[in-house]
């Protein structure tokens, strides 16, 4: 994998960098993406059916099993280089945030520090109604699980369409994104707001936008500079170049 030399010169004296991340990234470990029109999860199942509110308050039992069998995939996976080359880049750049999409925690098992969890964490489970956090619930298969403290139905600490971003996570990663000198858009597909904004965002502040992706997204035309490919080969072979780091899992 080439990269221009001007970049990598660039990279190398670079202070304040950020990276949102996608499904994309999480593809190489085995995990299905969102909206690849024959693998991706939307090309099967409506999100509307599934991951809304009102989804959820029809048929809870469908959102809950349909949420489980996505924890038991996750549960099963590991991180891949793309995620392990993301965090040799927090431990080189001064300052690094990783704004994710996802909610598998993988970036996190490969060690990476500061992550932002725009869209929750499907291993965590919350009461729908008082929302307190539960590591432990039934295992009654006929029903979804209840809130031990107010009987109220579980779910998972994900956020759905309809529903608001977590506020801190949010405000962190405007406050990342406008603050980078390069910020790296990274295996997601750039079409679900409010994590669409960030790229541009970083952009009208004069960041060097670099977009990582399989194939060209809406953000393509406005990056800087575009690889095409996939993250876990395309992450390491820049780690390699800018750093001299051989990442290994
Ligand atoms: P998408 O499925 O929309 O996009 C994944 C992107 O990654 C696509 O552009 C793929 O071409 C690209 N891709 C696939 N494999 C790749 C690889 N190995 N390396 C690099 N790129 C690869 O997923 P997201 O953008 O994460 O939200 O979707 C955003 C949100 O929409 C998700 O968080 C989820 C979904 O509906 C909610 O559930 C609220």
């Amino acid at each position: 994998m080439e990269f221009p030399p001007d970049l990598i010169v660039f990279l190398r004296k670079v202070e304040r960098v950020s990276a949102l991340t996608g499904a994309g990234v999480s593809q190489e470990s085995g995990l299905r993406t969102f909206r690849d029109t024959q693998s991706g999860l939307w090309a099967q199942y409506r999100p509307e059916d599934l991951a809304t509110p009102d989804a959820f308050a029809r048929d809870p039992k469908l959102v809950w099993d349909w949420y489980a069998f996505r924890r038991e995939a996750v549960k099963a996976v590991r991180p891949n280089l793309g995620h392990y080359s993301l965090t040799e880049m927090e431990k080189k750049f001064p300052e690094f945030t990783l704004i994710t999409q996802n909610v598998d925690g993988l970036h996190q098992l490969a060690g990476t520090k500061n992550v932002l969890e725009l869209h929750g964490n499907i291993l965590r489970v919350r009461c729908a109604v008082c929302g307190r956090f539960t590591e432990t619930w039934g295992s009654d298969l006929d029903s979804v699980p209840r809130c031990d403290e107010c009987d109220g139905l579980l779910r998972p600490d994900v956020v759905w369409f309809g529903e608001t971003l977590p506020r801190l996570e949010l405000e962190s990663a405007v406050t990342a994104s406008r603050r980078a000198q390069v910020f790296f858009s990274i295996g997601t597909s750039g079409v679900v707001h409010p994590a669409a904004a960030l790229a541009l965002a970083a952009r009208e502040n004069g960041s060097v936008v670099i977009e990582i992706n399989a194939e060209p997204t809406p953000l393509t035309p406005k990056a800087d500079f575009v690889f095409h490919g996939k993250s876990g080969e395309i992450l390491p072979a820049l780690v390699k170049a800018v750093f001299d780091i051989s990442i290994q899992v």
